[in-house]
């Protein structure tokens, strides 16, 4: 396991830290990101997903309802989800973490994956966000190379 760690100051921060954070990232790969609710995990993800440029910043939003969102273009193709929601190992089962997996340069950003073992079990990576003072955040990326 490899590990940095980062502050960030603002969602301005954040969102370019996506570029550095997308630079570590090498798919296939799945990534854990924990934090609570407003820790900046969402937002994150929308860095990366820039910084990929497989999505704009405006286009990725919270899966928090429909569990998956799903961005591709020639470098990624990149699953984002949010497992809030869920409770059971059998609704982990059906979203096919597996099969995601196999999707050629796949990188899958799972919020909220620490709550279930076959999802740790799965994971290359884990960004843990914390929150500090007003906006600030701090990140700890930890990866396997
Ligand atoms: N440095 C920061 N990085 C990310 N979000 C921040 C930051 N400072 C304040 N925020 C706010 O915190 C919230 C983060 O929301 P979101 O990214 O959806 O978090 P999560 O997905 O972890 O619940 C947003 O309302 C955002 O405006
Ligand atoms: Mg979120």
């Amino acid at each position: 396991m490899r590990e940095k760690r980062f502050k960030t100051r603002s969602v301005e921060g954040t969102l370019a830290l996506g570029q550095t954070i997308a630079e570590i990232l090498r798919p296939p790969m799945l990534v854990i990101l924990r934090g609570e609710v407003g820790a900046g995990k969402t937002t994150l993800v929308k860095g990366i997903a820039a910084a990929l440029g497989a999505a704009v910043e405006e286009d990725v939003t919270s899966p928090t309802f429909t569990l998956v969102h799903e961005y591709k273009n020639e470098r990624v193709h990149l699953f984002h989800l949010d497992l809030y929601r869920l409770e059971t190992e059998e609704q982990i089962a059906v979203l096919g973490l597996e099969e995601m997996m196999t999707e050629p340069n796949a990188l899958v950003l799972v919020e909220w994956g620490e709550r279930f073992e076959s999802v740790v079990r799965l994971a290359q990576g884990e960004i843990a966000m914390e929150q500090g003072e007003g906006d600030d955040r701090m990140l700890q990326v930890k990866w396997v190379s």
